[in-house]
């Protein structure tokens, strides 16, 4: 048996680098050895594109984008289809997790400084995966079409009517109508499950072989391929990721797994938090819910739009509040990489961005009341104040001196 397959190995492997890749990206990648608990999000996040796209699969087959029958064939899916309400749920549960591990990922790049210098490229690559998940997700919350579904969308395609000149028809040109309808439902759907996904899963090979490329970067951030062994050549702080993280991985992944069956089986809407209860009523253009608010994950962004009075300033800035974060790299000045080794001004200033983030999050969920928009307008000052600062106070922190082997 061990002969043929070694045989077939070998067959495969003069007509296709099989064992070549897995040696380059596994067994002879030889990731840095003190990776913590905020190494997990990466496969854990590979594993939520996977689990959308599978149960996605699953979604389309009994699903119909046709504005008189898409919310009966969601609801046929959650009442007839055997397994349809699992299926359902670990998609749309799913959406929101994906959303919460790409923010924790996200979160350790910023601890540890993982934008800096190699990996800029790695993480704008990073942030075009992020904004091909958002838009992921506010395509496929129209397809239910319900009231949320059409109200949401509706609330955020008017926005590109606050562009100057080409704003109206713009908005029309997306729509495929003067009003969102059948049109913009069935070219939603396919950009859903067609354009997106391919753009998603080309986007994270390329962060994948982008992180290969320059290697990963660590809880202490040093750079371990600066400190190899003269005679292997192999990182003398490096470990093969095969078998060591593909093993830890696992461990991961089995947490991640139990914590998520848990939320699908005992609290899959979340009170409303990852499926809006005005969702479950069809979407009825004749009448507008009295408060809408899109899911979590995307309310910071909501709050700071409308912080601002003006429509096309507030736009201005809930588009600045993403497009900062693409020159991360050259506004840290810090000379060190990660948080462990800097001092009190940024410690300070990360955690008056997470509060003000978490601010945002919820301001953004509630109806407008004037103290919601001070409160919204101080949290977004302090949003912006995080990265436009980083430039001067990165360089007067006091920072601490790095190690030369990780600890
Ligand atoms: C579909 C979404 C994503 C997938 C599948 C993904 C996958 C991965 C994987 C497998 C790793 C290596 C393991 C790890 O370091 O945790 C990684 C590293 C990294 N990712 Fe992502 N990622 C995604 C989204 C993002 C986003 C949105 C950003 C930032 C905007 C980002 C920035 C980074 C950075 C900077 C690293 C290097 C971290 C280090 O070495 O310390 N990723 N990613």
């Amino acid at each position: 048996m061990n002969k043929i397959l070694t045989a077939s190995l070998e067959w495969v492997d003069t007509r296709f680098p099989l064992t070549k890749m897995w040696n380059e990206h596994l067994a002879h990648y030889y990731a840095p050895k003190n990776f913590n608990f905020w190494y997990y999000f990466g496969s854990l996040a590979l594993m939520m594109l996977v689990l959308q796209i599978l149960t996605g699969i699953f979604l389309a087959v009994n699903y119909k984008p046709d504005a008189e029958l898409a919310f009966g064939t969601v609801e046929y899916i959650m009442r007839d289809v055997d397994y349809g309400w699992l299926i359902r749920y670990m998609h749309s549960t799913g959406a929101s997790f994906f959303f919460i591990v790409v923010y924790l990922h996200m979160f350790r790049a910023l601890m540890y400084g993982s934008y800096r210098k190699p990996r800029e490229l790695l993480w704008i690559i990073g942030m075009f995966i992020y904004l091909a998940l958002m838009a992921e997700s506010f395509l496929g919350y129209l397809l239910p079409w319900g009231q949320m579904s059409y109200w949401g969308a509706q609330v955020i395609i008017s926005l590109f009517g606050a562009i100057p000149v080409i704003g109206e028809d713009l908005a029309v040109w997306i729509r495929g109508d003067y009003v969102i309808a059948d049109a913009t439902l069935n070219r939603f759907f396919v950009y859903h499950v067609v354009l997106v996904p391919l753009i998603l899963l080309a986007l994270a090979a390329a962060h994948i072989l982008a992180l290969h490329e320059v290697g990963s970067n660590n809880p202490d951030g040093i750079e371990i391929k600066k400190n190899k062994d003269p005679k292997t050549g192999i990182p003398k702080d490096g470990i093969p990721f095969h078998p060591y993280y593909t093993v830890k991985d696992i461990v991961g992944v089995a947490v991640f797994l139990i914590i998520f069956s848990w939320v699908i089986f005992y609290a899959p809407e979340m009170d409303g938090y990852f499926l809006e209860g005005n969702n479950f009523f069809p979407a009825d253009p004749m009448k507008t819910p009295e408060h809408i608010a899109p899911l979590w994950y995307f309310t910071p962004f909501y709050a700071i739009l409308r912080a601002v009075p003006d429509k096309l300033m507030g736009v201005i800035a809930m588009g600045a509040s993403i497009g900062v974060l693409f020159f991360l790299p050259w506004l840290d000045r810090s000379p060190v990489k990660s948080i462990r080794y800097k001092g009190w001004i940024f410690k300070l200033a990360l955690f008056l961005f997470v509060i003000s983030f978490f601010g945002l999050c919820y301001l953004g969920m509630q109806a407008p009341t004037k103290i919601g928009t001070l409160l919204s307008q101080l949290f977004s000052v302090i949003y912006f104040a995080f990265f436009l600062l980083m430039p001067w106070y990165s360089k007067i922190d006091q920072t601490k001196p790095v190690p030369e082997r990780v600890t």
